[in-house]
């Protein structure tokens, strides 16, 4: 029986063998003390490279975003943000039980992007007492629920500008920041560069098992680095995770950020073998425009969301009975997503099982 090709997400990545070793080898400390070598490396590394003042090692992802709008956002403010933003949707409502925000949120465009004059407009007037106060823009990139779209550096400038000229900072949620570096063939100092705050997962492309950094000025850190404490994510001898996290930012054959562009080869690879089934179309919604074909050229980076002419969970029941796993997304559409120990060949494999599910669903 062939293994099953997992394309759920790119969180079931397991360590490499590189990062299993550095794990067992980590110089380690009590890390609330601030005596964990390996966290404050991991720490300036990532600081380093995003070139930003200080970076912070947290739990995961939605603990990232969540320090970072309580260390910007006082209570009864507000964020602007996309409405099918991670923050938005996925954090259980974090901004409103933890921070004590609300979100002003704006429906993306097809590109991921939210329209700059709908965010200068969805600013509050200050001097109406009536209103929240607008503390904060967040942006996500890549963007999920287009399909992992990555958000150009020029773009986050324009954004950036709207927000700073209102004295406004902006946030990004990078859960897949990697990606869209890698995508835009831009450096992550250049794609940092405009946010004030930028979150980023090493637990996705990357490959690590836990964890993501926030980076920004070392003011902002301080904050976020009270947040977490307040939120019990304060850890003790946690170099043991942050060292998965120097491997995968290591500029060496063990780093994983350049294996990124083949996650994204594959994810094209997928998307032009399924627009050439039968019974495969556009995800609709977010995802793309319209019930028509599959545009495989929206795979940019490692998402592929499509939809089926058959019942959805038959489908991909019928697809899990043949060794591959996707899961149902947005808007009555599948996503699949490549990553570390997928290979050109279960492409191929992939492409295979969802024809035979197609016509075992039809
Ligand atoms: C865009 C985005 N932001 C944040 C997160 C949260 O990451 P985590 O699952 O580590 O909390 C995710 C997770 O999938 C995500 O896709």
């Amino acid at each position: 029986m062939p293994s099953t090709i997992d394309l759920r997400s790119d969180t079931v990545t397991h360590p490499t063998p590189a990062m299993r070793r550095a794990m067992a080898e980590a110089p380690l400390g009590d890390d609330v003390f601030g005596d964990d070598p390996t966290v404050n490396a991991l720490e300036a590394r990532a600081a380093e490279l995003l070139g930003k003042e200080a970076g912070l090692f947290v739990a995961s992802g939605t603990m990232g975003n969540l320090v970072s709008l309580m260390a910007h956002l006082p209570r009864g403010h507000e964020a602007i943000a996309g409405a099918s933003t991670h923050t938005v949707m996925d954090e259980a409502g974090g901004h409103a039980v933890v921070v004590g925000a609300t979100i002003r949120a704006l429906q993306e465009r097809l590109d991921g992007t939210l329209d700059p004059q709908a965010i200068a407009d969805a600013f509050r007037d200050p001097s109406d007492l009536h209103e929240p106060l607008t503390g904060l823009v967040v942006l996500e990139n890549t963007h999920a629920h287009t399909g992992g779209r990555p958000l150009s550096v020029a773009y986050e400038r324009e954004v950036a500008q709207i927000a700073h000229d209102r004295g406004v900072p902006l946030h990004l949620d990078g859960a897949r920041f990697w990606n869209a570096v890698v995508a835009l063939g831009t450096t992550a100092r250049e794609l940092a560069a405009p946010a004030d705050s930028v979150t980023f997962c090493l637990s996705k492309g990357l490959s690590t098992p836990i964890g993501s950094v926030v980076v920004g000025d070392a003011a902002f850190v301080a904050r976020a680095r009270r947040a977490r404490k307040l939120l019990g994510g304060g850890m003790r001898q946690v170099g043991v995770l942050a060292a998965a996290g120097l491997v995968a930012l290591s500029d060496g054959h063990d780093g994983m950020v350049a294996r990124l562009a083949d996650d994204h080869a594959n994810a094209r690879r997928l998307a032009e073998g399924l627009a050439r089934l039968d019974g495969v179309c556009s995800p609709g919604g977010l995802g793309q425009a319209g019930d028509g074909p599959l545009d495989p050229t929206r795979a940019v980076t490692n998402f592929v969301l499509f939809r089926v002419a058959r019942d959805r969970a038959a489908f991909l029941a019928a697809l899990e009975a043949r060794g591959v796993l996707m899961v149902p997304y947005a808007g009555g559409s599948i996503r699949a997503v490549t990553h570390y120990g997928v290979e050109a060949a279960d492409v191929d494999r992939v492409l295979d099982a969802v024809a035979d599910s197609l016509r075992a669903t039809a």
